[in-house]
């Protein structure tokens, strides 16, 4: 959990797996239970799993009136996370201000479903990552999801890394003969790194159309990008055909990482073209998976990178850089009777009333001498 991001923009679900017959909808993410719903004016919907009257699990209710209702008492929560209606008391005066959930932002974009897991103000709010190609009509879309096990940082710099592509992939798209030596330049941006190169690909699973133009076995252009905190946007481009990758890493608990797959593309436009493309990306991140779930830096003094690692490095520092500002999901961990733990980061919710942010300030300080306590003993 120490090096999970909050106050970041995450995918928790395509649009498609919320309409109004699927939900409540339970998702987890960094550790913490959410349950999506739609609200009486449609409006996508993201709050805490835990109800704040008994600590009943939200997601198991339904929805009603617009209002998420709990399955236990029946107390309705609004989009807001205020509780609007308790059906047990007659005058809704009664309802007392603080009966609420931490309520998180949610946007569509790209036909998927991102929510900000934080308290930031929205000036203050990273981006979501610009893909373009995912509006052109132009461009056929692909997708896909894969769970893996293990931490997310290994996971998403092996997404990062292209210089592994010639050795490690020699099999599927990379070309072992022509590994990367080339010389580059990094782009360092406030929540993006980026960096264009050429590459050689393996001319036995070449999935672009023939580019006889261009004689055998062009270079293909191929810009990174690293958008924080998990997001990767990998373009490849030869003549006039790109196709565009977006992995988005969902950090599901401290073991699972779910790592979500949105290709596009300006070529083949037809479903058996996405069936190869689709199986050609599982064979890759397969290569990948086997090495990755393999990967222990965590034990060395200090994973030492070299020149050429220079991107992958730049996307590093970005990523500790927001962890170094106090992004940290560690301090909203908390531990349940059955020995499990829970997350629940503040929403920005707190902020708008006191009382409510000051009694979890009281519980997260509280939790924290707890932990303190037990490494005492
Ligand atoms: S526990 Fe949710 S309404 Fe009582
Ligand atoms: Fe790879």
């Amino acid at each position: 959990m120490k090096e999970w991001l909050k106050n970041s923009w995450y995918v928790i679900a395509r649009a498609c797996e919320l309409t109004v017959e699927t939900q409540p909808l339970k998702k987890k993410l960094l550790g913490q239970n959410l349950a999506l719903f739609i609200d009486a004016a449609g409006k996508f919907s993201a709050v805490n799993d835990v109800c704040p009257h008994m600590g009943a699990s939200l997601s198991l209710g339904c929805v009603k009136n617009g209002n998420l209702v709990c399955p236990y008492h029946h107390f309705g929560f609004a989009s807001s996370g205020k509780c609007a209606e308790v059906p047990s008391i007659v005058a809704p005066g009664k309802i007392p201000s603080t009966l609420m959930v931490d309520s998180y932002p949610i946007v569509e974009k790209y036909g998927l479903l991102w929510v900000f897991m934080g308290d930031m103000p929205e000036d203050k709010r990273p981006p979501i990552v610009e893909v373009p190609e995912f509006d052109k009509p132009e461009f056929r879309s692909l997708y896909h999801d894969l769970t893996w096990r293990g931490s997310v940082r290994p996971m998403l710099e092996n997404l990062i890394d292209f210089t592994h592509f010639s050795y490690l992939h020699a099999g599927t798209f990379g070309n072992g003969e022509h590994p990367f030596r080339e010389d580059y330049t990094v782009k360092r941006g406030e929540y993006e790194v980026e960096c264009t190169v050429k590459v050689k690909l393996n001319p036995d699973n070449w999935f672009f159309p023939p580019v006889p133009e261009l004689g055998e076995n062009p270079d293909v252009t191929v810009r990174c990008r690293y958008h924080v905190p998990t997001l990767v946007v990998n373009d490849f481009t030869v003549g006039k055909y790109t196709d565009v990758t977006l992995f988005t890493f969902t950090p599901i608990d401290d073991n699972e990482v779910l790592i979500r797959m949105f290709g596009c593309r300006n070529f083949d436009q037809n479903a058996v073209a996405d069936t190869k493309l689709k199986n050609l990306g599982e064979r890759i991140l397969e290569e990948d998976r086997l090495v990755i779930e393999s990967c222990v830096p965590e034990v060395l003094p200090r994973a030492i990178g070299v020149s050429v690692d220079k991107y992958l490095i730049a996307a590093r520092n970005l990523y500790d850089k927001w962890l170094k500002a106090g992004n940290s999901v560690q301090d909203h961990v908390f531990e349940t009777n059955r020995g499990t733990r829970l997350t629940i980061l503040p929403s920005p919710v707190r902020a708008n009333n006191e009382t409510f942010g000051r009694s979890w300030k009281r519980r997260e300080a509280q939790e924290k001498k707890t932990r303190k306590d037990k490494t005492t003993d």
